[in-house]
């Protein structure tokens, strides 16, 4: 499988999955803007080979469609589920290196972290350049155990990083650390192989180290390093590592950010200093746009497929579901036997799940990947008077503005809100006599011939 970035561009170049810009653009807010374009457009990854005022090669939409997680993976898209599903459980543990490529080129004097790293402005009123594709690594002063999670980070000035941390285990982490009111030291490490990259996103108990699950997942250990100057480990093969410590009791205005729910968020988050930067000979920088493709693909798999699992449990009617907008936008696709099985199955997704605002329950002849179709669904198979579910003050998604959201609790040591939710049964009734609800289709046989034959047109 890849090693680093750099072998998986390769395979997308060979697999035409991967546009070339030669043309010098700014990372403030100009490759942003191509991002952006081509994710809503033919969706390949986009490798600019150089960027304005720094000639370093930046990479983005990195795994912005299933078929390039996929092809990191090694399967093919059909196979994405079962994959992910059988080496989830597998981990493997990562090995050290006492050398490695990410430290070919060592800074421990005169840090300017916007001078050396051409970091992306993303969004028209982003305060500052983000890192967005930034593995934070922390270790646990109390029990040595890693923690590694995907967080937003702004550059506040030469060696000054401002960083959210919403999310365990790194939150809790330093929640411990800060009330011994000692610096928590940290590394930041920068363009990986996929595996890793989308391994830091995995949903996983606290306490289980996701270089294990990078390790089950790429079905061979993941070769770390010892930093330079903190003690904790990075990815060997990274582009480029930032090696600092956030400062005890210190809170200072970080944002505002374009964040992935579409909107501008600002609050008052920890600060860290960077002490040294290291990087590859030649390095080349990886950012993520916000609010694109990208963002459910890397959330997707693994949030879908853990919370199907859970819910299958209490509800085997549930044969699949498809979690958009941070989860928030909620499609389940049942198989019922009786009418009353689908409004107790939506309550109890709005109750149980504070990230499901919207829940949709549609039958097993609509595609729940389709908006079109979910959209039908509602439009012909459901009465609102009769059919919806509302509920109001339940636990909501933390940063959601419509429930004024974005508050942090002190004593729960989260980010929480509260909403008022909504069910959508737009299911068919369960008895259906003159088959009034049947789905129009071409038969079969000339189904089977249309795949056989676009399949062939379209390579
Ligand atoms: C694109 C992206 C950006 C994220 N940014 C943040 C962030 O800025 N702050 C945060 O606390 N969590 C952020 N997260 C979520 C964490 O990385 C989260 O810990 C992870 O998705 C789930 O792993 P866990 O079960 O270990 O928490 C982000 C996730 C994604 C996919």
């Amino acid at each position: 499988m890849f090693k680093d970035l750099r072998t998986f561009l390769g395979y997308l170049v060979t697999h035409q999955d991967l546009v070339q810009v030669d043309e010098p653009l700014s990372p403030r807010h100009e490759i942003p803007a191509v991002l952006k374009q081509i994710d809503k457009s033919s969706g390949e990854a986009v490798l600019f080979s150089t960027s304005k005022g720094y000639g370093i090669p930046v990479v983005g939409n990195l795994l912005g469609r299933r078929r390039r997680l996929a092809a990191a993976l090694g399967v093919k898209e059909e196979r994405l589920a079962e994959t992910y599903e059988a080496r989830r459980s597998n981990p493997i543990k990562p090995v050290m290196r006492k050398r490695a490529p990410c430290q070919e080129v060592v800074y421990k004097q005169g840090i300017n972290i916007s001078r050396t790293i051409p970091v992306l402005t993303h969004h028209a009123k982003d305060v500052s350049p983000y890192f967005t594709c930034a593995l934070t690594t922390f270790k646990d002063p109390d029990t040595g155990m890693r923690g590694v999670g995907l967080h937003r980070i702004q550059v506040k000035d030469r060696n000054t990083i401002g960083i959210f941390l919403a999310t365990p285990p790194l939150s809790h982490i330093w929640a411990r650390a800060e009330k011994k009111g000692q610096p928590l030291e940290f590394a930041i490490a920068i363009g990986l192989d996929p595996i890793t990259f989308f391994s830091s996103v995995v949903r996983a108990p606290e306490g289980e180290d996701k270089f294990d699950i990078a390790g089950g997942l790429a079905g061979r250990p993941i070769e770390l390093v010892k930093c330079k100057t903190v003690d904790v480990d990075v990815p060997a093969w990274a582009e480029f590592v930032l090696e600092g410590y956030l400062i005890p009791g210190r809170r200072d205005t970080e944002g505002p950010f374009g964040e992935s729910d579409g909107y501008y968020f600002k609050y008052e988050n920890p600060v860290g200093k960077i002490k040294a930067i290291t990087h590859r000979r030649a390095p080349i920088y990886h950012a993520l746009m916000p609010w694109t493709t990208e963002e459910s693909v890397l959330m997707d798999l693994s949030w879908e497929l853990d919370y199907l699992k859970n819910l299958q449990k209490s509800f085997p009617i549930v044969k699949h579901t498809a979690m958009r907008n941070l989860g928030m936008m909620t499609v389940v696709q049942v198989e019922k036997k009786a009418d009353e099985e689908v409004p107790k199955l939506l309550s109890f997704l709005l109750e149980s799940n504070p990230s499901i605002k919207v829940a949709v329950a549609v039958d097993t002849d609509v595609d729940l990947h389709d908006p079109r179709e979910v959209e039908w669904a509602i439009a012909t198979r459901c009465q609102p008077s009769r059919d919806v579910v509302m509920r109001d003050g339940l636990p909501g998604f933390s940063l959601d503005p419509s429930a004024g959201g974005g508050k942090y609790d002190d004593i729960q040591k989260a980010f929480v809100t509260t909403t008022s939710k909504i069910g959508i049964d737009a299911t068919r009734p369960a008895h259906d006599p003159e088959g009034r609800f049947e789905k129009i289709d071409v038969p079969p046989r000339a189904k089977a011939l249309a795949e056989r034959l676009v399949k062939k047109l379209l390579v």
